[in-house]
């Protein structure tokens, strides 16, 4: 019976679901909890991928299911147009409280790339500025506007040329991105690739904005040096250039700090936000200064749905717990734990270039030559047995860990030694 309600709804997926997104498994989900899923048959699997680092929380935390069912019974949707509500407001001060900086004024999306677009919007609204810098290797979401910044890959650009104009990539500090020779600083390298721009492509006076994920996600999983990223705010600031940080991966805890802005004392102009920030419903959001915001100018830009009173319940719900369960310290020293045993276990295998970690934003990266190879297989072997795990970079060649931030250590435990087995057998 359970065996013909999977195959029932799998046929009518196939027929229904678009397939233009990536199918990473043909799993029917039934219910999931803390860092475990179960499927319509009732197989029980372990969930590192989180819902790709929106659900810092693992799966139904009780405290989001009250706040959703709670503010599902006063209000489901009004419109920010036409009134404040509780949650809304409540939110936007949290944000601005745990915002770097100056940073305490927010317009809300529905979602990351959503949120990206905004922010593209309000900078070439704010400055009068066409130009917008951006990264190699970088991804910002599917909308037009960030498919033209994204630099991660060429099949996302591929079919929707021409794309947004006066957009310039610039290369991310990072190595794995080089073909041939790594240049030996590459801090100074990619800032110079800045001013190369400025030289030969677009004046700085033309720029509204340099956008960058301070630690890539879908790219590689790797971090921008803190000089790099203090090299930008220089830039930006010496030619009145807005700074926007793409934190949509990184913020809420997932690097070891609230956002990972902090690991290097530079504030952006704007900070951009969405997936952990309320635990795994729709929520994007665009947060720069009041006198920012104030310059964008009323009317420009809108959302039916953004900032609606059950995304926002669920985001307090979750920096609340966030906050009162230290899960940002968690998440610095059990990062720290997981890289150190990952260390330990694995990094004798010569398949194996790197493993790394910036909180429990953590990536084994492997060789480019066995990559393409070796990591659908492992990817595969954990599936088989109950794990699911997911890769990143130009060429898949990083398997990146997006565990929950409260993970109970046994569960982590089990996981990793499936993970570990799985590579081992490979290697
Ligand atoms: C850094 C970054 N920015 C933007 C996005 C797009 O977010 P969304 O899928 O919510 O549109 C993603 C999604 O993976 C992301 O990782």
């Amino acid at each position: 019976m359970k065996h013909a309600e999977t195959e029932y709804l799998r046929g009518l997926a196939k027929k229904h679901i678009s397939p233009v997104s990536t199918r990473v498994t043909d799993l029917v989900i039934r219910r999931a909890k803390g860092v475990r899923f179960w499927t319509a048959d009732g197989s029980e699997y372990i969930d590192f991928v989180s819902g790709v680092a929106s659900n810092g929380l693992g799966h139904a935390h009780e405290s989001m299911v009250k706040a959703i069912q709670e503010q599902a019974e006063d209000l489901i949707h009004f419109g920010l147009n036409y009134g404040y509500y509780e949650s809304v407001v409540k939110l936007s001060e949290k944000i601005a409280q745990i915002a770097p900086g100056n940073l305490e004024t927010v317009f809300f999306s529905n979602s990351g790339g959503e949120a990206i677009d905004g922010a593209i919007k309000m900078a070439r609204a704010v400055t009068g500025r066409p130009g917008i810098i951006a990264f190699d290797g970088s991804f910002h979401g599917r909308t037009l506007g960030a498919t033209s910044v994204t630099g991660s890959s060429s099949k996302y650009r591929t079919s929707y040329e021409p794309l947004l104009g006066e957009v310039y990539h610039a290369t991310y500090p990072y190595p794995g991105l080089l073909k041939g020779d790594v240049p030996k600083d590459m801090t100074s390298y990619s800032l110079s690739q800045i001013e190369s721009l400025f030289e030969l492509r677009i004046s700085p006076e033309r720029v509204a904005a340099i956008l960058i994920e301070p630690v890539m996600g879908e790219g590689g999983y790797y971090p921008a040096p803190i000089e790099f990223l203090q090299g930008l705010r220089e830039i930006a600031d010496k030619h009145g250039i807005l700074l926007i940080f793409d934190e949509v991966q990184t913020g809420f805890g997932r690097t070891g700090k609230m956002f990972a802005s902090e690991h290097s004392g530079v504030v952006p102009d704007i900070l951009v936000l969405a997936k952990a920030l309320s635990g795994g419903m729709p929520l994007g959001a665009i947060v720069a200064s009041r006198a920012l915001h104030e310059k964008w100018p009323t009317g420009a830009h809108g959302s039916t749905f953004g900032g609606n009173p059950v995304s926002c319940a669920a985001a307090l719900a979750s920096i609340d717990v966030i906050e009162t369960e230290n899960l940002v310290k968690r998440s610095e020293w059990l990062g720290k734990k997981i890289v150190n045993r990952l260390k330990a276990n694995l990094q004798k295998y010569r398949d194996i270039k790197e493993i790394r970690g910036v909180g429990m934003m953590i990536g084994i990266e492997f060789q480019p030559d066995v990559a393409s190879r070796i990591v659908p297989a492992i990817k595969e072997k954990c599936l088989e047995r109950h794990l699911l795990i997911m890769s990143c970079g130009v060429n898949g060649q990083t398997i990146r860990l997006m565990l929950p931030l409260n993970i109970i250590e046994e569960d982590m435990e089990e996981g990793l030694t499936i993970l570990e087995s799985a590579i081992g057998e490979l290697m």
